[in-house]
């Protein structure tokens, strides 16, 4: 095995003092799978299991943390007491296969479809639409109704209640989701913030939710948990949108978060190696190389995207990247890591084979949606 693979293979010590068995993680994935009542079902416990023995972290699909943020169907419930059995299955289903196991935290805002909120009535920082394919931002049905300061509020504590929640039922941390457009997002983004109070205005201002969450986060673990609790922080780093979350919006947060005492920070992108769009001088130069140089080993960053091969994932590393997370090739090839350190690359699948979604373990709806998505997935 060459040095580059061990490195990859190796132990990490997380700033809290946790080692982490290997550089590897599994991204979080939503399932659209779980039960009506909100509980984790078989078929998703059975899909982490699969995917839980090589890696050394895996991050769960986002749960919500209260009835006006969920945003899929078939998401499963995090804003509950009663909750706790259903969450501690899904923790343990990860932690008995060897990897620790981490609870993505999220509220949909102004994304969540109307029809599996209260009222049909979306919340947001502000009333302003988001851009969904097919869809008209005329669309009253689509338009988000502005939080009250009171709601915001009760929305920070909803994510500390979530962390209570996780620390009840097992997990080894929270991993606060403020990408993809959500929630903790909308609050960061000028396009969806466009308020006039102490949450929005200049790019400190659209800072204050996303940091309140991780102080309430922050505090809910030091009453009830042990300094071994992880809690990891992710972003996106640019909007499509005019206007939108720039490249340079983002060396700011990551520069405040990296002072924050998270235990890592995790970006969200569709391509590792993507080049920064606008807000920075040099557009040639990648944005991993940007937030790298940002944070300068401050706190720990995960990279990702469309990492397929054994090559792929070793040239991510020479960026000096120390964790890195795979999102859809564990789908394809659950035993990624296995056949990394077996010597056994030459076996790694990269293309699903429509015809092993037994073998693969991976619930229907999961694999309809992804079937039905030509283009998503390789091999689709
Ligand atoms: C089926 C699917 C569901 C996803 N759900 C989530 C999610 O719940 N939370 C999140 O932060 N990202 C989610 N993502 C994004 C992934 O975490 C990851 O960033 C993205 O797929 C790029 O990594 P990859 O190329 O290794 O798949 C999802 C991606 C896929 C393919």
């Amino acid at each position: 095995m060459n040095q580059d693979t061990q490195a990859m293979l190796s132990s990490y010590t997380l700033p809290n003092g946790v080692e982490l068995k290997n550089r590897l993680v599994m991204a979080p994935m939503t399932h659209w799978s779980s039960n009506q009542d909100g509980t984790v079902s078989d078929a998703e416990l059975d899909y982490y299991a699969r995917r839980s023995s090589g890696v050394s972290m895996v991050i769960t699909a986002c749960t919500y943390v209260t009835p006006n943020g969920k945003g899929f169907h078939g998401q499963f419930s995090g804003d509950k007491d009663e909750m706790i059995p259903s969450l501690t299955k899904l923790a343990n289903a990860i932690k008995n296969q060897g990897a620790k196991a981490i609870l993505q935290i999220f509220h949909g805002g102004r994304m969540c479809p109307p029809e599996l909120v209260p009222n049909r009535e979306l919340v947001s920082a502000s009333d302003v639409p988001a851009v969904r394919p097919g869809v008209s931002t005329d669309d009253p049905d689509i338009k988000p109704r502005s939080l009250t300061d009171q709601e915001v509020e009760e929305i920070i504590k909803a994510f500390g209640k979530t962390t209570r929640l996780a620390i009840e039922a097992g997990y080894d941390g929270v991993e606060i989701h403020g990408a993809n457009g959500y929630l903790i997002q909308q609050f960061f983004s000028p396009h969806s913030n466009r308020r006039e109070d102490k949450y929005g205005g200049s790019v400190e201002k659209r800072m204050t939710f996303p940091l309140a969450i991780v102080d309430e986060v922050q505090r809910v673990v030091k009453e009830h948990a042990t300094p071994e609790f992880i809690v990891g922080y992710r972003f996106s780093p640019e909007e499509p949108e005019e206007p939108g979350i720039t490249m340079g919006d983002t060396l700011k947060l990551v520069d405040t978060l990296a002072t924050k005492g998270l235990t890592y920070l995790h970006v969200s992108l569709a391509d590792f190696f993507s080049t920064a769009r606008r807000g920075v001088e040099d557009t040639s130069k990648t944005r991993i190389d940007y937030l790298l140089e940002t944070i300068d080993n401050r706190v720990p960053l995960i990279g990702v995207g469309s990492i397929y091969s054994a090559d792929e994932a070793r040239n991510a590393f020479k960026t000096g990247i120390p964790l890195l997370a795979l999102g859809r090739e564990l789908i394809i090839d659950p035993d990624w890591v296995q056949k990394v350190a077996e010597n056994k690359e030459h076996e790694i699948v990269t293309k699903l084979d429509k015809t092993k979604q037994q073998e693969l373990v991976i619930p229907d709806p999961l694999w309809n949606i992804i079937t039905n998505s030509p283009g998503w997935f390789p091999g689709v």
